[in-house]
């Protein structure tokens, strides 16, 4: 992990207040019963989010650095390790929505006094010692966010199985006219990917390297729902020879015939979001599939998906759009010029495998657990999404998820050109 020149301690509990505040903010809405339920195995309850980040600073900063530190609880460790076998042991993440102690108030406890203790400090701990802390502290700010994301993708999978369709939200979604879908055409050749240093990037993102593009196109926005509607018209989801050969075994057994919160009424389709559920509007970016169906549209379209070097590449002359607090993706707006909705609405796949870079090294101790050692069986998603926080999303950003996994707010870019997959 790279981070930034010397900082004052007040700013630093500056942004550790603003990066906490914002994850009680997300959870605010949300009872207590709401924030205990695991609706499947890769959903975590919002109180094990909001307890597991707070677990992370306790148990890689006060542990290492407060003197005579003492854990708040004793098996806290245990029940809110995610996944660092370094640390030891941990509850079974499958079970975690059958935790009924701590409950969501007793996890905001929690919350205060780790707050309390890190405040503490960050304030009192000599300047040598602030440097050398600095990283991991940065490290749980940027974790923290990364779980207000998730936070957001699982409750919106706990009520879509509520049948009097909640919302988490009552703002209106939003909505307009996509345009028609245009091509971006860049040259290639010998480029550089990776982050650059200067700011704070995850180790996957390092180190920058070269590595050489043949000339390709990028669709201009997002994929539709209108343009998904003629695949499903189409027999997209019927038709083998579209599919890859994983991606056509998991939809006939799991009897996939729309994206992941799509439901047909009376012939209708309507979608789940977190500002309710609503007809499907043809002119929002499709959001919810997995890669398979990802990649199966863009061969239905006669195009592919773009690689995550193309996208990068594509992607670093434009600006990093902050997020405009719409809690569902938006259309296109067809007067913009250049690539549009490359952040802020959907994760967008590509056809890269989730590999290390050349002469990437993941840091020593259980800290080198947060990337590397999932670097199989995963494709890489680029940008970010309309759950990502402000400050979050940058271009050599590295997102990865299963390829059939369907519950993260996904969507897709076409490409066109170069190389064929
Ligand atoms: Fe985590």
């Amino acid at each position: 992990m790279t981070s930034q020149a010397v900082e004052h301690p007040s700013d630093v509990v500056c942004r550790y207040d603003v990066v906490r505040g914002d994850t009680e903010r997300l959870a605010e809405p949300l009872s207590p019963e709401d924030q205990t339920v695991q609706s499947m195995p890769d959903v975590s309850p919002t109180k094990w989010h909001r307890a597991h980040v707070t677990w992370f600073f306790e148990t890689f900063v006060l542990s290492e650095n407060e003197p005579d530190f003492a854990p708040f609880h004793d098996k806290y460790w245990f029940l809110f390790n995610s996944y660092y076998e370094a640390i030891g042991p941990r509850y079974s993440r499958p079970m975690r929505g059958v935790i009924t102690r701590p409950g969501a108030h007793d996890v905001g406890d929690y919350r205060r006094n780790v707050d309390d203790r890190m405040r503490d400090l960050i304030t009192t701990v000599d300047g040598g010692t602030l440097e050398k802390i600095r990283p991991i502290i940065e490290l749980g700010f940027h974790h923290e966010q990364q779980h207000q994301e998730l936070l957001l993708m699982d409750i919106k999978h706990v009520l879509s199985l509520n049948p009097i369709q909640p919302k988490y939200t009552d703002a209106p979604l939003v909505t307009g006219t996509a345009g028609r879908l245009g091509w971006q055409e860049y040259s290639g050749g010998f480029v550089e990917m990776g982050h650059a240093g200067g700011s704070f990037s995850f180790d996957n993102e390092l180190p920058r390297h070269r590595l050489w593009l043949e000339p390709y196109r990028l669709s201009d926005r997002l994929v539709t729902n209108g343009e998904w509607l003629e695949f499903m018209a189409d027999g997209g989801y019927e038709r083998p020879a579209l599919w890859l050969s994983d991606g056509w075994a998991k939809i006939t057994t799991e009897g996939w015939r729309a994206p992941f919160y799509w439901q047909e009424i009376d012939g209708v389709w309507v979608e789940h979001t977190l500002h309710g559920t609503y007809p499907v509007d043809p002119n929002l970016p499709v959001c919810h599939v997995s890669h398979y169906e990802a990649d199966a549209f863009a061969s239905w379209a006669g195009k592919r998906l773009p690689t995550e070097a193309e996208w990068e590449n594509a992607a670093a002359g434009e600006p990093v759009v902050e997020p405009s607090g719409a809690l569902h993706p938006k259309p296109a707006d067809p007067s913009a010029s250049g690539l549009k909705q490359l952040y802020g609405e959907c994760w967008q796949w590509t056809s890269s495998s989730y590999l290390p870079y050349p002469g990437f090294h993941p840091a020593a101790g259980a800290i080198g657990e947060y990337n590397g050692k999932f670097m199989s069986s995963q494709m890489v998603l680029r940008g970010s999404c309309a759950f990502t926080p402000r400050g979050h999303a940058r271009n050599s950003y590295r997102n990865f998820f299963p390829p059939g996994a369907r519950w993260p707010l996904t969507g897709l870019r076409l490409a066109d050109g170069g190389q064929p997959r």
